[in-house]
């Protein structure tokens, strides 16, 4: 069944997965649906999976979050489906939960009212609470302004109105602008690199009483991993407050990741509006944007912004929202988190160092500090660490995801 990592290690190979590939290329651009999964940095062809599951280790008697490529070799995953299977792949009661809820069938069109427990666990989550191109118009209909300011490096899906400066796989791919995005769809986007308040400032300066919002992941996650300076986001509220102008959290990576709260409960700082993604539904397909109430009220049927979905509130991916938080939410989640995440850092930091590698070199603050990184020598690792089977997000952009099943024996 399973291969140890030292035999793998001998017998190391992707030809099933290169054969799928040369056929997959041919139904597909380039062979895939997303610009990452396709592994262009690192030099190799991607790799298909097919299966993966927090299982009970043999040895430890712990669980481990193992991943498996059709040609039968075993990764450790540090992808987590890009973030949301942060309580580990396959959990045993979401897959029962799932299983029940299914067999009332896979989805109305209809409202269900699993909805109103999601949504009313994400609301306790943070005082308060509620997808991209909605949130944008939301904000552009409340405040009755045109610009909107992101900044470098920071992603938020590839609506229109981002696809300035965008990080995530338009940063990894170096993808310039062509004329599938009109000018007209982004020209009232205004763009600062991150911890950069003085350039901040003077956009609101040459634009007084243009702006509508300002969005920016808090902890950037798709452009390296950036902090924010201290008090650059309390900065940043204050200006955005003076100018009128609403603030918005791109909370896809950070909610129930940095803290059950995410970045706002981290920080204590509470933005105007909040988007939320795939980490609220453990990883099935979702989308969310809400905060103050008076601005959500401006969204149709109530008032005249209007957003629809066919399919939303699908009971599938409720049940699964549910019982991911439910689990996070139980005491020694986070400390678990930090624990692990921490020993992996420090980790590949001391193997680096040890081995004459720098695994960061200088201060991290914006985009064009990130770019710095060296991609020819990313790649070479990130092709190593493969066939040691290890699994990394294929971009130095790109961050890693630890969840609740990786054990101390996986980051050793
Ligand atoms: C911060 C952030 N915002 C938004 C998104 C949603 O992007 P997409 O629709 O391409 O999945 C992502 C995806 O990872 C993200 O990291």
């Amino acid at each position: 069944m399973g291969i140890s990592v030292d035999e793998q290690k001998k017998i190391f190979t992707l030809k099933k997965s290169e054969q799928a590939f040369n056929i997959t290329k041919e139904l597909m651009p380039r062979g895939v649906n997303s610009p990452l999964h396709a592994f262009k940095l690192v030099g190799r062809q991607p790799i298909i999976m097919d299966s993966v599951k927090a299982s009970m280790g043999v040895k430890m008697g712990c669980l481990h979050s193992k991943m498996r490529d059709i040609d039968g070799n075993e990764y450790i995953d540090y992808v987590g489906s890009w973030g949301p299977a942060i309580i580990g792949h396959a959990n045993d009661k979401v897959l029962a939960a799932l299983v029940e809820t299914m067999k009332k069938g896979t989805g109305f069109g209809a409202r269900c009212l699993l909805e109103n427990d999601l949504v009313e666990m994400v609301i306790s989550a943070v005082p308060s609470i509620e997808a991209y191109i909605g949130v944008i118009r939301l904000a552009r209909a409340f405040i009755s302004r045109e610009k909107i300011i992101k900044f470098e490096g920071c992603y938020h899906s590839h609506a229109d109105p981002f696809l300035v400066k965008e990080g995530s796989g338009v940063a990894t791919l170096g993808l310039p602008g062509l004329f599938d995005v009109p000018k007209g769809a982004t020209y009232k986007t205004l763009t600062s690199p991150f911890n950069d308040i003085s350039t901040v400032k003077n956009l609101f300066n040459m634009n007084t009483g243009e702006i509508a919002a300002v969005i920016l992941e808090p902890v950037v996650g798709n452009s390296g991993f950036i902090t924010p300076k201290l008090g650059f986001l309390e900065d940043f509220q204050k200006i955005t407050k003076e100018n009128d102008a609403l603030l918005i959290f791109d909370e896809v990576m950070t909610r129930f990741r940095l803290s059950y709260g995410g970045a706002q409960e981290y920080f204590g700082i509470t933005p105007d509006l909040t988007t939320l993604g795939k980490i609220i539904s453990g990883g099935l397909q979702v989308g969310a944007y809400g905060e103050r109430k008076e601005i959500m009220e401006m969204v149709a049927p109530t008032r005249p912004m209007y957003q629809a979905d066919t399919l939303s509130g699908n009971p599938l991916t409720m049940i699964v929202g549910i019982h991911t938080l439910k689990r996070l939410k139980k005491p020694g989640s986070y400390e678990y988190l930090n624990m692990i995440t921490s020993e992996l850092i420090q980790g590949i930091g001391d193997v680096g160092k040890r081995a004459g590698h720098a695994s960061c070199e200088g201060p991290v603050y914006e985009f064009e500090d990130a770019k710095k990184s060296h991609t020819a020598k990313f790649a070479r690792f990130y092709r190593g660490m493969l066939e040691e089977g290890v699994y990394f997000v294929p971009s130095q952009f790109g961050a890693g995801f630890t969840s609740l099943a990786h054990t101390l024996e996986d980051v050793k």
